[in-house]
């Protein structure tokens, strides 16, 4: 087992070099100012990225409801502008359009930066998923970023501005009883790098995070929703009784990082000469994260099965 961690780490210099060996130059924010659009502000990753990012741009930060916009006043930062967007409805993405780009016009600067953050998470395994279910996911998760980075695209292309995605370790993870988040996180991925090829040429970098466990409301959100699901539709127990134990996540969930991490991330996607394609952050049961990448990418699925399912079942 440890000569096939050190061969691997020692492979896995060479894609780190030619990482650096390839890293690109990109257009980094006016010096004039610049506005940032960010889904999810209300909680979590979206909440603590905002605050922070409003020290260097102007953020619009996108929350669903009038009290987590009035939530988000009482920071009391004049660049930190809350703006409603439900990500999963065309009309509240054109309204905030409007809103927003009057309001930059107004502070004379370009709306520069995206980052698509808003995210839900349901658990429930593959056989008990109702359609309805994952297609809410889908409908955040995936097509509310395609509907915002359509929306904004024009404006992000003219400026050679920046965008980030909030993936996951779910973006190429995925853990038994959250394929509907997993996968759509999976998507994500794709998205996003098809989006960067599409962008090379105008200069628009684009950079996925992929956290481990963050503090945040999606998974307590995500837990009491699979709880009540299990109440009201108890086949899934029936079947799967032996993977849903009580409070198996709690370790994990524990040892979450503080959004610090993230916060850091997107601040360099968006400021740093060099923005990375992809960035791993925070943890996942103690230990880095990056480590969920390196077993994903070395590790025979057979083995990778073996650990998740201790973990997990
Ligand atoms: C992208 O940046 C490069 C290097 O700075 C520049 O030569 C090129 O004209 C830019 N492309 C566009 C479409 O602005």
């Amino acid at each position: 087992m440890l000569k096939i961690f050190l061969i691997g780490l020692l492979l896995s210099l060479i894609p780190l070099l030619l990482n650096y060996a390839s890293r690109r130059e990109y257009p980094t924010p006016p010096s004039g100012g610049a506005a940032v659009v960010l889904s999810g502000a209300s909680t979590g990753i979206g909440y603590d990225a905002a605050v922070h990012l409003a020290d260097d741009f102007v953020v619009y930060a996108g929350v669903r409801k009038e009290n987590d916009a009035e939530m988000l006043r009482s920071v009391g930062k004049s660049t930190l502008v809350p703006v409603i967007l439900d990500v999963t409805s065309q009309d509240s993405i054109d309204e905030a359009y409007v809103k927003i780009t009057a309001d930059a016009a107004e502070r004379g600067i370009p709306v520069w930066g995206l980052v698509n953050n808003a995210g839900i998470m349901t658990a429930s395994t593959v056989e008990h998923h109702d359609v309805a279910g994952m297609q809410k996911i889908y409908d955040v998760n995936v097509w509310g970023v395609l509907r915002l980075t359509q929306k904004f695209l024009p404006l992000l292309r003219a400026q050679a501005g920046r965008i980030v995605q909030i993936s996951s370790i779910a973006g190429f993870l995925t853990i038994p009883r959250a394929s509907g988040y997993c996968s759509s996180k999976h998507a994500l991925e794709s998205l996003s790098d098809g989006l960067r090829l599409e962008l090379a040429h105008y200069n628009v970098s684009v950079t996925v995070v992929q956290p481990g466990a963050v503090r945040s409301a999606i998974f307590e959100k995500s837990q009491s929703a699979s709880q009540a699901k299990l109440a009201e539709d108890p086949r899934e127990l029936k079947v799967y009784g032996h993977m849903i134990k009580e409070g198996s996540t709690d370790s994990i969930m524990a040892k979450a990082d503080t959004p610090d991490c993230t916060t850091k991330a997107i601040r360099q996607a968006l400021m740093d000469r060099y923005p990375k394609t992809r960035e791993v952050v925070a943890n996942i049961d103690g230990l880095p994260a990056i480590f969920a990448h390196y077993m994903k990418h070395m590790l025979p699925d057979r083995v990778l099965d073996k650990m998740l399912l201790s973990t997990f079942a």
